[in-house]
């Protein structure tokens, strides 16, 4: 099976680009970042802090994580509900990267993404992927931006689902997920030493696509 890797920090445009470049290769597209999200989820749900490590890593025999391709379209389960939609809450988000420091969390999803990688011709994105999850990947693209144009495309993104955050919200609380998400001690988020960096600051959707196909292509 062809495997790519995308990691990269939040707002890098991981999602967009893996899922635009995907469809155009004709590979499925996985969003490894979900599955934390769905964790974290279950945390917020249960009332449990997701940065105590003690607690998150009990209550894992409760959950079952489990992604669907419905159409090719990602959906992510949590002990049989779809959360597809509630993982995107902000709230979601924090969560997810305080449960993705927790080592025994980062075990309980890593056969599932291997499994994935193993059954399927894949772009997976997140921020191991190359580093970890699948060493062995055919290409590996870190792919990042400044941290205001990230912070700036996310908060359209909210802003057109109705939310009211400000952009100086969204701004500190990327800058404490890149922090936390860099200096986690297990599986941190850094570029694989034979990846290509990618910065798309500046550029626009399709040239971002463009540039990633491209790189796929010329390492095939
Ligand atoms: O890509 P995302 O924003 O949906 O990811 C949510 C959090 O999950 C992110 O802050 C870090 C964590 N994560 C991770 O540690 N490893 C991955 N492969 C994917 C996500």
């Amino acid at each position: 099976m062809i495997n790519v890797a995308i990691d990269g920090p939040a707002g890098a445009g991981k999602s967009t680009v893996a899922r635009a470049a995907a469809k155009e290769l004709g590979y499925i597209y996985v969003d490894t970042g979900a599955l934390y999200r769905a964790v974290g989820v279950y945390g917020l749900r249960h009332g449990i802090p997701t940065d105590n490590g003690e607690k998150i890593s009990a209550i894992l025999p409760e959950i079952k994580v489990e992604l669907n391709f419905i159409d090719g379209v990602q959906h992510v389960f949590l002990n049989g509900d779809d959360v597809s939609e509630e993982i995107r809450l902000p709230e979601a988000s924090m969560a997810a990267s305080n449960v993705s420091a927790i080592p025994l969390v980062r075990a309980f999803l890593f056969d599932l993404q291997r499994e994935i990688a193993a059954k399927n011709n894949c772009i997976m994105d997140g921020r191991d992927i190359g580093t970890v999850v699948l060493p062995d990947a055919k290409v590996k693209i870190f792919l990042t931006a400044d941290d205001e144009e990230r912070a700036m495309r996310r908060y359209k993104e909210l802003k057109e689902k109705g939310s009211n955050v400000s952009f100086q919200e969204v701004l500190d609380d990327l800058r404490v997920r890149d922090y936390n998400d860099s200096h986690r001690e297990i599986a941190p988020l850094k570029p694989a030493e034979d990846s290509v960096t990618v910065n798309t600051t500046g550029m626009n959707l399709e040239e971002s696509v463009e540039k990633i196909v491209s790189i796929i292509k010329e390492k095939m």
